[in-house]
């Protein structure tokens, strides 16, 4: 009985390794638009699956500036993309915080291709990000290969009151397949 679970528990984890290690994320396209106010220049770009950003900032990054990320599915045939799941990140916090979010995952793979800076503020300069590609084992939240769309949104203070101000629109289209 105990030989019989065990068996089961070990073919789950095979299948899962599996489908992570076998997975691929393909980025198709990239745009952004930003307030001149915090960003003197903005560029993304996709380059043969490779993700490349420049900017230049106009202003320091100050505590209490947020992200909001919105992850949205096309599943196959269908003609719109669909919000997965969104989640609003503080941006000075994300990098100390404990909370091991994925979000976290990916801002510390970036770093490896980037100067982007760990601690807030971040002062007025340019920051790039060269060649970074989405590694499959970033992506095991995905459980369905498919059309994706990530939405990122950089703005300070709170959605719907006189503080809100946008900063920065990112969106990027990737596929993942298995
Ligand atoms: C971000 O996108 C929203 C909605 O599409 C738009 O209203 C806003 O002006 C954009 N903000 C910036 C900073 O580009
Ligand atoms: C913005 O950056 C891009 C890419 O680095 C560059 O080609 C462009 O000339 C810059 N635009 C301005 C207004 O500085």
């Amino acid at each position: 009985m105990c030989k019989f679970l065990a068996c089961i528990v070990f073919v789950q984890l095979a299948f899962q390794i599996d489908l992570v290690v076998g997975r691929s994320v393909e980025f198709v396209t990239g745009s952004c638009s930003y307030s001149p106010k915090y960003f003197k220049n903005f560029s993304l770009t996709i380059v043969e699956n490779l993700m490349n950003m420049d900017m230049d900032l106009n202003r320091p990054i100050q505590r209490g500036f947020k992200a909001h990320f919105d992850i949205q599915l096309r599943l196959a045939n269908a003609k719109n993309f669909q919000s997965m799941f969104n989640q609003k990140n503080d941006v000075c916090a994300v990098t100390s915080s404990v909370k091991n979010s994925l979000f976290k995952s990916w801002f510390k793979d970036m770093t490896k291709y980037s100067n982007f800076m760990y601690n807030c503020p971040v002062e007025v300069g340019h920051y790039y990000l060269r060649n970074w590609r989405m590694g499959s084992s970033m992506t095991h939240k995905f459980l369905i290969p498919g059309e994706y769309r990530g939405k990122v949104s950089f703005f300070y203070g709170k959605y719907g009151t006189k503080s809100f101000e946008e900063a920065l629109n990112l969106t990027i289209d990737a596929i993942l397949s298995n």
